[in-house]
């Protein structure tokens, strides 16, 4: 076979394998689809290969296969789903992908979905290599010479073959250069090696990792780009999942006190996949990010917040102890403390919910202020309404404000108040009972009481 070796902007075309079972996790759920920093292995796999722009993607199934079809799709309803029935081994599944990808001229990436976490610069530079040579294999040198990859036996550039653990002499076993599983060659290529790879080795199964040593008995060129282990860290067991969770998260953290962001304790805070953290933001010990949070330049989040697809404007100050929840939209300079939940509810810019406040389904105007306490009674146990309260309005302490209502710009509510009627702009609501004082009540109940007591305990001794 002609060598086909890549020019610049080769066009690319995906390939993720996410149909193993994955025994080792002890799960029902298939492995891609444990979440690693709030998202499906999955996703990171299928964003890590989104960033050299394929032209298709396809995702191998198998184990779980509705789920992981459905995963796929969520992430990006463009993706090609190949279902593989039996899985034969990663080169079986490979070549599930064919027909999908049938006269694609073009290179074809191959990622496993349990090794998510490569990073752009490391495809671009397998995309760079690809200038000189047929395949280009993804390795690393193991720190722990007894984990159980595949070898790679090198010659000079020329990588010769891919041995897997289990079939390893030990003088292969003793070599560190490792197997990520990651795989560029040209599409043809590649699916034409790989009709050629067979079952006969320990573990029963057609290896992608063959194709090495058939290319080469083809007059193929291969080679190894390398990579930093944490990029590449496989998972295939609960414990390596919780490591390359922390490992996952180490990595987050670096860049975004690399990118300016402060942190006193960052080894204490939780970032999720997506998290965006502005430089010049500050972010306390022991905030928690769930998906969907961006935090603008000058916020500042307090320690012990939690936080799920919000976002928080510049000079905002969330917490201590504060929940954004879904929807949380806090405008400039707007204050959310402690024991403060919002969801699904615009803040404008300097409103202010700083004590035990539940704000949800609503619209908070600029400046307003929500008095410790406030609740905006937004369900009715079928259906959600809608609170709506004006700028500059002031919002009595311990309010229940029942939706749908409204308060205008510049209303109060009194302290106390159940609000079930929209308040005028500039207008007072009081809506509680009149307060009656009864001259020396207090004093004469004491005494009553006092007695009743007394008698009681006597009984008893
Ligand atoms: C594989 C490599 C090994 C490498 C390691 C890196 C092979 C033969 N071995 O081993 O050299 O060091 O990854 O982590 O490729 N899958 C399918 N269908 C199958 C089998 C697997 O889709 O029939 C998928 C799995 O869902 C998984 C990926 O392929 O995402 C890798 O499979 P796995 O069984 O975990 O391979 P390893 O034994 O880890
Ligand atoms: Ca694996």
């Amino acid at each position: 076979m002609s060598s086909n070796l890549s020019t610049l902007n080769t066009p690319t075309a995906l390939i993720v394998l996410a149909a193993g079972k994955g025994s080792r996790m002890k799960s029902d759920l298939p492995k891609t689809l444990h979440p690693v920093a709030g998202a499906p292995m999955l996703w990171h796999a299928m964003r890590a290969g989104g960033t050299l722009a394929p032209q298709k993607s396809v995702v191998v199934t198998g184990f779980g296969g509705d789920a992981v079809k459905a995963s796929a799709l969520a992430y990006d309803d463009k993706v090609e789903i190949a279902l593989q029935r039996e899985q034969l081994g990663t080169g079986h599944a490979v070549l599930q992908a064919k027909a999908a990808l049938d006269g694609f001229d073009g290179d074809a990436l191959v990622l496993y979905a349990d090794t998510p976490f490569i990073q752009p610069e490391t495809l671009q530079s397998m995309a760079a290599a690809r200038k000189t040579h047929d395949i280009v294999v993804l390795g690393f040198d193991v720190y722990d010479p007894s984990a159980r990859y595949g070898r790679l036996v090198t010659e000079g550039d020329d990588l010769l073959e891919i041995v897997e653990f289990k079939d390893a002499t030990e003088n292969q076993r003793a070599i560190t250069l490792c197997n990520s599983g990651v795989v560029m060659a040209d599409r043809a290529t590649l699916m034409s090696v790989l009709e050629d790879v067979t079952n006969d080795n320990a573990a029963g199964e057609y290896y992608l990792t063959d194709i090495v040593s058939i290319a080469r008995s083809r007059g193929l060129s291969a080679t190894v780009v390398k990579c930093e282990e944490a990029e590449t860290m496989g998972v295939n067991s609960r414990a390596e999942l919780a490591r390359a969770e922390a490992a996952y998260q180490t990595r987050m953290r670096d860049s975004l006190l690399d990118k300016g962001v402060t942190m006193q304790a960052p080894d204490t805070v939780h970032v999720a996949w997506d998290t965006e953290i502005a430089p010049r933001a500050e972010i306390e010990p022991y905030v928690v990010f769930a998906p969907g949070v961006s935090v603008a330049s000058g916020a500042k989040i307090r320690a012990f917040s939690h936080l799920e697809g919000a976002h928080v404007a510049s000079g905002a100050v969330v917490g201590p102890y504060a929940r954004l929840r879904p929807g949380a939209d806090l405008g400039e300079n707007t204050r959310v403390g402690n024991f403060v939940e919002i969801k699904n509810a615009t803040l404008d810019a300097g409103a202010k919910a700083n004590h035990l406040t539940y704000v949800g389904d609503a619209h908070v105007g600029a400046k307003a202020n929500l008095g410790a306490g406030t609740v905006t009674c937004n369900y009715d146990g079928f259906n959600k309404h809608k609170t709506e309260i004006g700028a500059n309005a002031f919002i009595g302490s311990s309010t229940m404000l029942v939706a749908p209502v409204s308060v205008g710009d510049g209303a109060m509510t009194a302290s106390g108040s159940v609000i079930t009627k929209d308040v005028a702009p500039g207008d007072l609501a009081l809506a509680r009972a009149q307060q009656v004082n009864k001259p020396g009540l207090a004093k004469r109940l004491f005494e009553k009481l006092k007695k009743i007591k007394e008698s009681k305990t006597k009984g008893t001794t």
